[in-house]
């Protein structure tokens, strides 16, 4: 029987405990400051008039100078919150790193369900924690593994040279013999050998490769996200986003493709997987592996020839960096031909150009979206599961409350007083010291 002494030994605390969770929760949830929204904002299309999408990045640094550095935005009838500071994108990617994990479901990648065998669109789940785990035993970026890239590369290093050295000094695009020669790197890693350059299937990689970048740059491509329905129209973006595909799908099929598949490749390694208890137990497929290998294609080539090329130009405007970085070079080479990797250690400065090269171009200027997965506080702001979050990376490679002259291409930013360079966690290599 119930009695009154057992109804207040359970009953009262357990009111107090309940009570208690409320308040707390509660004036918990007070306390996140609300998240600036960009207005006016239109019925339908949102803030979408204020956008250009072609320059997003540069547009959202002259919001966040009015909204602060986190703001929503609407564009039609997604929402999304932009970040454009380090305190704000380092609560996101590093304090809440596990929610900020996701990725956003878009017209784009939902198209021949490359969201569920993607390494870059899928969003974050078992499979998606698996692909990495393999790509990057494979690709073998650590330790010893690094000296086994390196013997891959070097036999294309000496071509891109020899090819350099064919024009005699003469003026020449070095664009296409560096999109050529690191193409070919990432072949070799992927597939396990090389292509001819002149050859058709070389020629299909690089169609594929600039439609593909065409749709998914930051530019006009994103209007098929925000408005699907314009595939209804037959509209250019979306053309050419179903040609890329069906491209992609018959040069996959192709036998000299399939037979040029080296075991200890990338591409080896997900179809050992795919047999694997493993792999069947998370749905890796010929699909996976496919999308994977146009995921990786693309994520490498592009952006490590976009690099190159823009030191070449950096070595243009700062003739002293390209003087300073080829006297530490020669010193460390002595009678050998090209660097290695082992003379990292010695090439301070070098380490500084190729860190301030990536700061300076800012080449992926608004990352790859991210997607909360479950409530979460971003620098004291609340935002729900389940929203866009837009990385700006730019504005914070060129934040000047943060960098001392952003403008100016300046390696000496990550060397210290005796020009050693300074480690990541060092406050010099998020602000330039004198
Ligand atoms: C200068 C060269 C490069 C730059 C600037 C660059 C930049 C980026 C950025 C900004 C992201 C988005 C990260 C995020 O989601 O927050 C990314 C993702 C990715 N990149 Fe790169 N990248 C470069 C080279 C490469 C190379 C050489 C590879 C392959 C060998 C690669 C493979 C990937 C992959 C697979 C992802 C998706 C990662 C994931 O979602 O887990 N990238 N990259």
């Amino acid at each position: 029987m119930v009695t009154t002494k057992m109804l207040s030994t359970v009953f009262v605390p357990a009111t107090i405990i309940l009570l208690i969770c409320y308040l707390s929760t509660w004036l918990g949830k007070r306390k996140h400051l609300k998240i600036p929204v960009l207005t006016p904002s239109w019925p339908l299309i949102g803030n979408a008039w204020q956008i250009d999408v072609s320059n997003c990045h540069q547009v959202f640094v002259g919001i966040a100078k009015k909204l602060g550095p986190i703001f929503e935005i609407k564009l039609y009838g997604d929402k999304a919150v932009v970040l454009n500071d380090y305190e704000t994108i380092r609560s996101a990617l590093v304090s809440n790193g596990n929610q900020v994990a996701g990725r956003p479901q878009m017209y784009r990648t939902t198209q021949a369900q490359r969201n569920r065998n993607s390494i870059v669109w899928q969003t974050f789940n078992q499979k998606l924690i698996l692909l990495r785990k393999e790509v990057l035993k494979s690709l073998r970026m650590y330790g010893n593994g690094l000296d086994d890239l390196e013997e891959k590369c070097i036999p294309e290093i000496v071509c891109l040279l020899q090819e350099v050295e064919s024009k005699n000094s003469k003026p020449f695009d070095p664009w296409p013999m560096l999109y050529d020669s690191i193409c070919n790197v990432m072949l070799i890693l992927l597939l396990g050998s090389r292509l001819d350059t002149d050859s058709e299937h070389f020629k299909t990689i690089k169609t594929i490769a600039g439609m593909f970048n065409e749709t998914f740059g930051s530019g006009d491509g994103q209007r098929l996200d925000i408005i699907p329905w314009l595939k209804l129209f037959k509209t250019k973006d979306s053309n050419r986003l179903e040609t890329a595909l069906c491209m992609r799908d018959t040069f996959w099929k192709e036998q000299l493709i399939q037979n040029m598949v080296t075991d200890d490749s990338v591409v080896g390694q997900l179809y050992q997987l795919s047999k694997t208890d493993t792999g069947k137990k998370h749905d890796i497929t010929e699909d996976t592996i496919k999308e994977c290998f146009t995921n990786l294609i693309l994520a490498g080539t592009d952006t490590t020839a976009t690099a190159i090329t823009c030191l070449l130009l950096v070595f243009l405007h700062y003739p002293e960096v390209q003087d300073r970085m080829y006297k530490e070079i020669s010193a460390v080479l002595q009678t050998r031909d090209l660097p290695r990797l082992s003379d990292r250690s010695h090439t301070p400065y070098t380490e500084a150009v190729l860190l301030e090269l990536l700061r300076y171009i800012s080449h992926v200027p608004l990352a790859v979206p991210h997607c909360t997965i479950s409530d979460t506080n971003i620098a004291g702001f609340l935002v729900p599961k389940d929203t866009t979050i837009y990385i700006n990376l730019w504005a914070l490679h060129h934040d000047e409350t943060f960098w001392e002259n952003p403008w100016k291409f300046s390696p000496d930013r990550f060397l210290d007083n005796v020009g050693k360079l300074v480690p990541p966690q060092h406050p010099s290599r998020k602000r330039y010291q004198l």
